[in-house]
């Protein structure tokens, strides 16, 4: 950029350009020019449309339940809605959902639960992740966090001058955090371990064995767990488990919820923190400082909604059957996976290019490919090693609708003839 047109950029920023906090970029704010993932995405897709405008796209890129929440929730939504005692501020929480969570945590895991002191809810559990760190993070302290990841953890650790120190997901530890490998110095200056069962994006579960070390290591070296439990309801290779079921876990953690993905609640804004009383009361504060609370009446749906368990049954039934049916059509077309122990997520090695000559550096190429290519849309993961993530969330009105659309992933991929070098 040439001296002038510096001047003239500068001339145009707003007079608080410079005003902006450094954690955000401060007066480079807005002026990057490195496109994320997710746009990049965007635009392959439109462009996928543009070039070929008669190809349906088969859209495995979307992470988000694909119907709205059942007829029984909606309806009592609707009754609450036009009760005036529901009008107002909801702050941390009304008891009548606090005991239905409590209920649900009993019957699912056998974890018995104070709804009043050790259960507080959230506007929907992301915000959860964005108030933790308030509670425990001076500047200099860790965050340990597992990478794939999600993020908001993380992000928030570094607003409040802390570090991330990443745990990589790999094949060769079953997808578990290597704890083990984390030095000692690390350990003194680690105040939250952030872990996901079932995992997004690996699919993997954690076994009680893991969770039991975790409580173990907690202990000993003294830091809490945050245990990210919103696909738990999504689990496939056997019971779901909730690490408060681990003994001792209630003395060293949190584990928190959501509405979001078993209960098909993703836009209703509705989660919990669950766990030691004193971490539950932290967050609670810092929560009664940031938020008013969700509306009473979502409240009230989403307490029936945790008391009906056919709800996520029936959920958790057709994710299971969607990824079964991906499962074997990728296995056919050359893709080595396997049925992923929860979440609608399957993660698979990325294709290293194709018998064409078409190489694939980096999943991200072969996403690219997919979709401008084939019409296929997955999301890369690049953090620790090249994956695919398949999500079966797309839409498809019945199950015959469900199989034209795998009979046609099946037609392009196996036209498509990738390979696939360790
Ligand atoms: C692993 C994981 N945790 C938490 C969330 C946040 O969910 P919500 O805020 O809808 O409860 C998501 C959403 O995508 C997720 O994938």
């Amino acid at each position: 950029m040439s001296t002038n047109e510096t001047s003239a950029s500068a001339s145009q920023d707003p007079y608080f350009q410079s005003l902006f906090a450094d954690r955000i970029g401060g007066a480079d704010y807005g002026k990057g020019t490195a496109i994320y993932k997710f746009e990049k995405i965007k635009r392959a897709k439109r462009k996928a449309l543009e070039d070929h405008p008669d190809r349906q796209l088969l859209d495995f890129g979307i992470g988000e339940n694909d119907s709205m929440a059942a007829a029984s929730i909606r309806k009592v939504m609707a009754a609450e809605i036009d009760k005036p005692e529901n009008r107002g501020y909801a702050d941390n929480g009304i008891s009548e959902f606090k005991q239905a969570a409590a209920r649900f945590m009993q019957r699912q895991f056998g974890v018995t639960l104070d709804p009043e002191t050790q259960i507080n809810h959230s506007i929907g559990s992301k915000p959860a992740y964005a108030m933790l760190p308030a509670c425990f993070i001076n500047p200099g302290d860790i965050t340990m966090m597992t990478v794939p990841g999600y993020p908001v953890a993380g992000t928030h650790t570094r607003y409040y001058g802390g570090e991330v120190y990443q745990l990589p997901l790999l094949p060769e530890n079953n997808f578990l955090p290597d704890l083990d490998s984390v030095p000692d110095d690390i350990f003194r200056r680690t105040k939250m371990l952030v872990l996901n069962y079932p995992n997004s994006p690996t699919g993997r579960t954690a076994p009680a064995e893991f969770f039991e070390k975790v409580v173990a290591l907690a202990k000993e070296k003294q830091f809490i767990v945050v245990q990210d439990a919103a696909h738990i309801m999504l689990t496939f290779d056997g019971k779901p488990r909730s690490f408060l079921e681990t003994p001792g876990a209630m003395d060293v953690g949190v584990e928190i919820h959501s509405m979001s993905k078993g209960y098909d609640m993703i836009g209703w804004r509705m989660g919990w923190v669950c766990g030691h009383p004193q971490i539950v009361r932290a967050y609670a504060d810092v929560k009664d400082n940031s938020d008013s609370g969700q509306f009473i009446a979502t409240q009230k749906a989403a307490a029936a909604a945790l008391d009906d368990d056919a709800i996520p049954a029936a959920i958790s039934a057709k994710y299971r059957r969607r990824l079964e049916k991906l499962v074997t059509v990728l296995n056919d077309c050359g893709f080595q996976c396997e049925m992923p122990g929860g979440s609608y997520f399957l993660y698979t090695a990325s294709p290293t290019g194709t018998e064409g000559g078409v190489t694939f550096p980096a999943a991200e190429d072969a996403t690219r490919h997919l979709i401008e290519e084939m019409g296929i849309v997955t999301v890369p993961w690049d953090d620790a090693g090249k994956y695919l993530r398949f999500s079966v969330t797309y839409v498809a009105a019945d199950e015959a609708a469900e199989d034209a659309l795998m009979q046609e992933t099946r037609q392009r991929l196996s036209d498509a003839k990738f390979q696939f070098q360790s």
